[in-house]
Parts: C-alpha cells; sequence; structure tokens
C-alpha cells in the first residue's frame, strides 16, 4: 500500500525538537508578559475578502500563495497568511477598538510558498500589535520588546534591525507616479512580474528578486526623498529614540514590506545565518487599515516573529558557541604583573568552573587584545588596568551587546558572569 507523507512544507515537530521550542516560546511569551501585552486568539480561518482587502490583491501573498477554498456552504475562505488583519477584525467586531490596545497572538500561518531551509507552508509566528497609539514612542516600544527577546535567547549579535519609512498614503501617491515613469523608461529590460506590476502596484517591483530587475531597482528614486513632513518627523523622531536607548539600526530605503497596509515605520530583523531565509520578525505601523475593515481611523504598528526561523537561529548561536572555545577574554594592561593576572583568571576559574576563560599572552596594546578578544568569539572582555588593580577594580564590557563597560570588583565580576551563565544556559539547555 502507498505510503501516506506529510504535505509538501508542512513538518512534523518530533519530540527531540519540541523542548527547545516550548524554550523559545516560553521566553517569547515573558517578554510579551513584562511588557503588559495581552493574549488574544484567533481563528485559522477567515473569509478570504479579509485578506484580499488587507495585504492588497497585487500582494504576492493574496496573488499566489493563499489556502483559499469554498466551504460547504458556498462561501469562500481562507487558511490565515499572517495574523494582522484577523486580530484587527476581532477588535472591530468585539467593539474594542475604541480603547488602546496591546495584544500578542500566537499559532500557524499558511502560505504556498516554495519550502526550503527556514520557509514552511505552515510555519508558526508570534504576532504583537499596539492599536490607538500614534507613535513613534510605541514603535519604539515595539523595537525594544523584539531587542529584549533577542537578548533573551542570546541571538542579539546574530540580528539586525533594518528600518525605513514608507511615508503616508499622499507621499506614496507622488512618489508612485515618479516610480512609474522610472520603471516606464526600463520597461523593457523588467521582468514579466514587474511589467505586470508596474501599473498595479509599482513599489512592489523594489522588492524583486530577479537581478536584472535589481539592477535597475538600484537606481531607481527613492521613496525618503518624498516624506512628507508628518512623516519625516515620526521617522526621526524614532531615530533619536531608538539612539538614546542605545539600539542599533541600519536605513534600508529599499524595505517597502510585502504587505499593502503599512504606512510610516516599517522594519525587519534579519540574519546573515539562514541563507536566503534572512528576516526573522518583521512589522510596522499601518494607520490606516483600521479604517479600511470599517472600523474607526485609529493607528496602530505590530510586527510577527517567524518562530521557525527563530528556533533555528537558536540552535546555530548554540553551535557557533560549542564551537568558539572563549566566553570572556581578559585583557592585560601595561604594567600588569602577569603573575595577579594569571591569579585572578585563576579565581574566577575556580568560582565558575563553566565559564571558558582565556587570557591574553604575548602583551600587546589595548586595542590589539580587543581584536584577539573578538576573534576568540569571546561574549565579554575583562580588563586589568595597572592603576585599577590596586583598588581591586576589574572593567567588564560585552563584546556583543550595546552596554557601557562596567567597573566592577572581582566579587561584583563573578556574580555577573554567573548570572550570563545561568542565561545563557536556560535558553541553550532548556
Ligand atoms: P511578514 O513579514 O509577512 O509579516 O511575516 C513575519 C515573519 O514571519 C517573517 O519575517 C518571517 O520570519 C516569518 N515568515 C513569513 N513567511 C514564512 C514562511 N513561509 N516560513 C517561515 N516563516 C515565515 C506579517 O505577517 C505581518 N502580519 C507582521 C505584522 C504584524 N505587521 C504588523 N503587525
Amino acid at each position: 500500500m502507498e505510503q501516506l507523507q506529510s504535505l509538501r512544507g508542512m513538518r512534523d515537530l518530533l519530540p527531540a525538537e519540541t523542548p527547545r521550542w516550548q524554550a523559545v516560546e516560553r521566553a517569547v511569551r515573558e517578554v510579551f508578559d513584562s511588557f503588559a501585552y495581552e493574549e488574544i486568539r484567533l481563528p485559522l480561518l477567515e473569509p478570504t475578502a479579509l485578506f484580499a482587502r488587507t495585504s492588497g490583491d497585487t500582494s504576492d501573498i493574496v496573488e499566489k500563495q493563499m489556502y483559499s477554498f469554498a466551504d460547504r456552504d458556498g462561501g469562500n475562505i481562507t487558511l490565515r497568511p499572517e495574523g494582522t488583519a484577523g486580530c484587527v477584525r476581532a477588535l472591530i467586531e468585539n467593539g474594542l477598538i475604541r480603547q488602546p490596545q496591546r495584544l500578542w497572538y500566537t499559532g500557524s500561518m499558511f502560505r504556498h510558498e516554495r519550502p526550503q531551509k527556514g520557509r514552511y507552508r505552515e510555519f508558526t509566528q508570534f504576532g504583537a500589535e499596539a492599536v490607538g497609539f500614534t507613535g513613534p514612542d510605541v514603535d519604539v516600544e515595539l523595537i525594544l520588546m523584539m531587542a529584549t527577546l533577542w537578548q533573551r535567547l542570546g541571538i542579539s549579535e546574530f540580528v539586525t534591525l533594518e528600518l525605513n519609512s514608507v511615508g503616508d498614503a499622499e507621499d506614496r501617491a507622488r512618489y508612485r507616479q515618479v516610480l512609474i515613469d522610472y520603471f516606464a523608461a526600463h520597461h523593457a529590460d523588467l521582468d514579466d512580474d514587474s511589467k505586470r506590476r508596474l501599473e498595479q502596484n509599482p513599489l512592489r517591483i523594489l522588492d524583486s528578486k530577479v537581478p536584472d530587475t535589481q539592477a535597475i531597482v538600484a537606481h531607481a528614486p527613492q521613496l525618503g526623498q518624498f516624506l512628507g513632513a508628518e512623516a519625516g518627523t515620526h521617522f526621526a523622531d524614532l531615530q533619536t529614540l531608538l539612539r538614546d536607548l542605545g539600539i542599533d539600526y541600519v536605513l534600508n530605503p529599499r524595505l517597502v514590506r510585502g504587505l499593502d497596509y503599512y504606512n510610516r515605520t516599517v522594519f525587519e530583523w534579519t540574519t546573515a545565518r539562514l541563507g536566503s531565509q534572512s528576516a526573522v520578525c518583521a512589522g510596522g505601523r499601518y494607520d490606516g487599515l483600521i479604517e479600511t475593515l470599517g472600523g474607526p481611523p485609529t493607528p496602530a504598528a505590530g510586527f510577527g516573529i517567524g518562530l521557525d526561523r527563530v528556533v533555528l537561529l537558536v540552535e546555530e548561536a548554540q553551535q557557533t558557541r560549542a564551537r568558539g572555545a572563549v566566553d570572556v577574554y581578559c585583557i592585560v594592561g601595561d604594567g600588569v604583573d602577569a603573575a595577579a593576572a594569571v591569579q585572578i583568571c585563576q579565581t574566577l576559574r575556580v568560582q565558575l568552573p563553566a565559564l571558558r576563560l582565556r587570557v591574553n599572552q604575548g602583551g600587546g596594546k589595548f586595542k590589539t587584545q580587543f581584536k584577539r578578544a573578538d576573534a576568540s568569539g569571546a561574549h565579554a572582555a575583562i580588563v586589568l588596568a595597572e592603576d585599577e588593580l590596586a583598588s581591586n577594580t576589574i572593567t567588564l564590557k560585552w563584546l556583543r551587546e550595546e552596554t557601557p563597560q562596567e567597573k566592577l570588583t572581582t566579587a561584583d565580576t563573578i556574580a555577573k558572569l554567573a548570572h550570563w551563565l545561568k542565561a545563557r544556559s536556560s535558553v541553550v539547555n532548556d
């Protein structure tokens, strides 16, 4: 008899894998809780019209990827490809839209994409939506929530925040015409998909993965030049807040996102560790969506985390750490007695048996030693300086995070490193 198999792009998670999923899920829930976001549970099936109206008729999701079918009573229904539309529908339907809401949800999403590592037809998202806030402070809150999660999971060093503003509807309308003119001038060299999109949704061409089209896109006018005063101020204020919080980001003027409901802030957290499926989390502001669905005009913003990719990244981080031999690198300042340095390191090793501590050998300027520390893959450096040792002070510097260095006693250094070891093992071994 023919052996039946799971559908393409749909996976079984076996008992060997579920503990890691549970650990990551727990971490996400705890972070959402700590920002006082509340859980909402939503149906897997929604009317097809919900997604056609929200994601945009010409989006890849609506055009190519939805699992849509006729219900037995004739209605057209769709397995949700994403969570924002259903969440907003639920808020309007249940009369919750008038009060501000901070919500999260989780569960399977379905997209008929070409499966590969990190891309599945059934995948899990954790989403958060903050409804009723104009921002940009809430945009920053959402970003901070994600940054906190990456830190909790020990993957901060593997992810980058990419940021852009897609402006307001009027800004995009002006930009749209400029883009149409630009791409029309290169019409013959565009791929077929992009030719089709030229009149319907030229912004989507910016997302094209076709190399020849990408070469044309590289010289296209940028949306940033068309931002109106309000969207411009929103974006500038957002960046100031991020800088104040020490959250690193890179501006990516080509980031337009594949769903049509965004305005102003859009962002993606990307990683270089998962091949072509680089986005682990994405989102932005969608101030017009609620009105589109028949609700009162209400500003909102949110994000979706691709949990399958985050779990892969946590595994990758664990393997990288297992490969790298060093947790902490000891930098020895000029004039520090070598025996004293060895002695301090030995105290740390005795107190923290799980810590892999390498002491610098062969001297070198601070800069050289920091380079060696970085190359060793160490997560932190301790710096021993001649004038500080007399007062029993060690400088502790985290090498993969944007936190300021601290001057600590030996006991406090041990306590900090013990805390870090504990956090690491709870993620990696759970
Ligand atoms: P999205 O960018 O379509 O946004 O999806 C969010 C994340 O889900 C992606 O960054 C990726 O990590 C993950 N993801 C998407 N497709 C797949 C797939 N086929 N396999 C595995 N992971 C995948 C949204 O869905 C919006 N609802 C996000 C949002 C919430 N915007 C505002 N609020």
